[in-house]
């Protein structure tokens, strides 16, 4: 395999020296793009996109094609671990995702099977390797699942929530049940990121989307202790560099201190919270990500410049930081926009690195 071109957003990961701040985006391909929603469409529909590997690769390789972005992630979703499970997953059009089979009853519940990775997951795997050709050493490839926690989230709501009160009724209600749930997922968890980096991945992402919305006890119970767990089962060294992992609590600035010792590289950031204030609470345990909101993408391009400017300002000199959004990009943000922020970053953070 060709060695890499620009390796910045690993160094930055690891906290090694690196001339300017790398960047990639939530979600960058995605909606906004016109490009995407015609491979979108000619797909037939989403989860189609995710199962097709010629197409995924496609779709990974669009943003980097309009910018010049320091990383490029696997196009997939964190609900192919549920969906492989045999839920019964569905994307419905301005709906979101559904599970067909809830995790409601203890007999269900007993019953959850580890996906085998290598045949149900296997079109992960095969557009991991297939986006590595493509991208032929340009920028490191980012393989990721979602949290057992936040994977809990759908598997037990059956789709999106705005209380979350099936899951939490179970959390309080009968917690042996969800930690069983959170216990299988969890090793369903560590074998498909094993699996991906096996299959080419450079560095790791979990999303804990949901994490934010335990009380502080449940979140040291039932989200954090799974998320080491999967630190700790991770292949640490591939093609013999690091692998570097990320875990991203959405909402989560209150635990930094707790979950910089959780075996992770790097936090990811929310944009509630100052990354000045952030590094000074987690030292040198670990680098941060974010934390640009993204809905700052819907001011002006002066605004979006000004913005960045201030957050690079806020994180201050040397490395252990790669920008990022908050969460992901809205599909009715402007491509231009998006442009203005990458050269934004790429120009005002080299002072800070010499
Ligand atoms: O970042 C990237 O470019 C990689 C691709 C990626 C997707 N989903 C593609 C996607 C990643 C990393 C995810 C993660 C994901 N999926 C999360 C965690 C991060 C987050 O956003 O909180 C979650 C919670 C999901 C589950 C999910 N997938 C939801 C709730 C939705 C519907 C919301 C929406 O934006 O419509 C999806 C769909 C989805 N996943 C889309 C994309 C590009 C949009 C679907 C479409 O094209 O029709």
């Amino acid at each position: 395999m060709s060695s890499l071109q620009n390796d910045t957003f690993l160094r930055a990961l690891m906290r090694e020296p690196v001339d300017y701040t790398p960047l990639w985006i939530m979600r960058q391909a995605g909606r906004y793009l016109p490009e995407y929603n015609a491979t979108r469409a000619q797909a037939g529909d989403f989860l189609a996109l995710c199962k097709n590997p010629n197409l995924a690769t496609e779709v990974t390789l669009q943003p980097l094609d309009r910018f010049p972005l320091d990383a490029a992630i696997l196009f997939s979703d964190i609900l192919t671990i549920p969906d492989a499970m045999g839920l019964g997953l569905r994307f419905t059009a301005g709906e979101g995702p559904k599970l067909d089979h809830p995790l409601r009853d203890e007999a269900s519940i007993k019953a959850l099977r580890l996906p085998d990775v290598n045949s149900d997951l296997r079109y992960v795997t095969d557009a991991v390797s297939q986006i590595r050709r493509s991208l032929n050493g340009r920028v490191p490839l980012i393989g990721f699942s979602g949290s057992p926690y936040t994977l809990a989230c759908y598997m037990i709501e059956g789709g999106g929530s705005d209380d979350f009160r099936h899951i939490k009724g179970m959390l309080y209600a009968r917690p042996d049940l969800l930690h069983h749930i959170l216990k299988v997922t969890t090793q369903a968890v560590i074998s498909y990121l094993n699996a991906q980096i096996q299959a080419g991945a450079q560095a790791v992402m979990v999303f804990d989307t949901w994490g934010g919305s335990l009380s502080h006890s449940a979140y040291h119970e039932f989200s954090l202790p799974y998320l080491s767990e999967i630190a700790h089962g991770l292949t640490r060294e591939s093609d013999g560099r690091i692998v570097p992992r990320i875990a991203f609590t959405k909402g989560g600035g209150l635990w930094l201190e707790s979950m910089a010792t959780a075996g992770y590289d790097a936090l990811g950031l929310d944009w509630a919270i100052d990354i000045g204030d952030a590094r000074k609470r987690v030292g040198d345990k670990v680098a941060l990500q974010g934390n640009f909101d993204p809905m700052a993408l819907f001011g002006s391009p002066d605004a979006i410049q000004q913005e960045a400017a201030r957050i690079l300002e806020r994180f201050g000199r040397g490395s252990g930081h790669v920008f990022n959004l908050g969460h992901g990009v809205s599909q009715h943000t402007n491509p231009d926009h998006v442009a203005a922020l990458v050269d934004a970053v790429h120009c005002f953070s080299k002072p800070y690195h010499v």
